[in-house]
């Protein structure tokens, strides 16, 4: 059979591209085009993603790691640089690149975390908490319900979801689950049985952008302190300055035992993901260095691209900027839902740039996604709340590239309503 050998894709057609898809990657995910369209993305730039003919879109989506947009110019050049002097290290002598990383990122974390173990995505940093736990003996894992937290078989116990975990069982033993956000259940479980480790997110990112009241970490840190138990926050998701904080853990001013980072701190240019970890947690790895590893971990290549992405969001002041934006696009999308289609929507709420739009209804989602498409705005999809889409733009977004978004939002709503105008209408999607 041949191979295609075109190496411009700008001469492989979109077509060809779902083909490849299909008959290579996954049918199901080539059949998803038929909702989401068969456009195929070659370049992105700032807010941007550009396509094969030519189209431009708002990437909004991108699982959330767009933080700091496509291509920022400093992490890029230090990705570059890095490229041309050294990608990846013998393993043998010491690097500065993970130093100068670590350094930068326990910068910027809660006090008292203090040593990182890095690795290539979210789940594996979950995975090294985990093991970090279980050197501990806190082998018992309490997680919360809709919490997501990969889908490696260990991290997959902790992702609360059978659609994701029924498949693949057995997972992880002495794992149980509690609603987010109920301090009463939390200690219930906390009590009842040995030590344990609790992981648990600041905001619900794929359980639909769920926000628990104000004292919840703080007082989910005082239950791990009263029962012994190692406390894990994930801001995967949350993390890097996403919620117009630096970490949901600033928000309540809590350290936990371990904070897991990702997604951002890639500068959306090479995957890498943390586990930041205080020095008594630590004990096990910081002893023995073979106890985790990884060939890829602490990659120069990734770890120029970590410490640039926090450098960038420092000297841009991006923070303070996702906090500001955050305030203008929640404020303004529930205009926008209450003059349309209130009664189509359960809830707009947010903190942040990390910004949920729930549907009162699956279909009603579908069909409100593929509008947001068709007027060039990419949004996520909650993986464990399909009646959510998310809102994670990048913090970098000019005012004019704001207003774009609203617009298409506005619109995309306007549609929706002319398409259902009764709340019974339910869409097939
Ligand atoms: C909070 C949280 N934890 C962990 C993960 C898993 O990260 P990854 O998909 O990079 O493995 C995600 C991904 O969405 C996440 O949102």
């Amino acid at each position: 059979m041949s191979v295609t050998q075109i190496n411009d894709v700008n001469q492989l057609s979109s077509a060809k591209i779902a083909d490849l898809y299909r008959r290579h990657l996954s049918r199901g995910r080539a059949k998803i085009s038929d909702v989401f369209g068969t456009e195929t993305e070659i370049s992105a730039q700032g807010a941007w993603v550009e396509t094969l003919d030519g189209q431009k879109y708002l990437n909004a989506g991108g699982y959330g790691v767009m933080l700091l947009g496509a291509r920022h110019p400093h992490v890029e050049a230090a990705v570059i640089k890095q490229i041309q002097t050294n990608p990846i290290a013998s393993r043998i002598l010491l690097e500065p690149q993970a130093a100068l990383a670590a350094e930068a990122l326990c910068r910027v974390v809660p006090q008292g975390l203090a040593h990182v173990h890095f690795a290539g995505s979210g789940t594996e940093a979950t995975e090294a908490a985990i093991k970090v736990a279980r050197t501990l003996g806190k082998t018992r894992l309490i997680t919360t319900i809709n919490g997501y937290h990969g889908k490696t078989l260990g991290a997959l116990s902790v992702t609360a979801n059978r659609l994701y975990q029924d498949p693949f069982r057995p997972l992880l033993p002495d794992v149980s689950a509690v609603p987010f956000g109920d301090v009463a259940a939390m200690e219930q479980a906390l009590k009842t049985g040995p030590q344990a480790c609790v992981i648990l997110e600041p905001v619900q990112g794929e359980g639909g952008v769920r926000i628990p009241a104000f004292g919840y970490l703080q007082q989910v840190r005082a239950l791990c302190d009263k029962y012994g138990a190692l406390m894990v926050l994930d801001e995967i998701q949350t993390g890097m300055g996403r919620l117009g904080y630096w970490w949901g853990a600033n928000r309540e001013n809590v350290t936990p035992d371990i904070m897991l980072v990702g997604k951002g701190l890639s500068g959306g240019i090479v995957p890498v993901s943390a586990m930041v970890a205080t020095a008594e947690a630590f004990q096990a790895f910081n002893k023995d260095p073979f106890i985790h590893t990884s060939t890829f971990s602490g990659a120069p290549i990734a770890m120029a691209a970590a410490r640039a992405a926090v450098e960038a969001i420092i000297a841009d002041n991006l923070v303070f900027r996702a906090a500001q934006i955050g305030e203008v696009l929640l404020g303004r999308m529930k205009e926008i839902v209450k003059k349309h289609c209130a009664y189509l929507v359960e809830e707009v709420r947010g903190a942040g740039l990390l910004i949920g739009v729930e549907m009162k209804g699956p279909g009603f989602a579908g069909a409100l996604l593929a509008e947001m498409i068709e007027r060039h705005l990419l949004v996520n999809y909650s993986l464990n709340a399909g009646t959510v889409l998310r809102f994670t733009p990048p913090a970098i977004m000019n005012d004019a590239e704001v207003e774009f978004l609203l617009t298409a939002f506005e619109g995309a709503c306007k549609a929706l309503a002319r398409q259902y105008t009764t709340v019974n209408s339910v869409g097939a999607f």
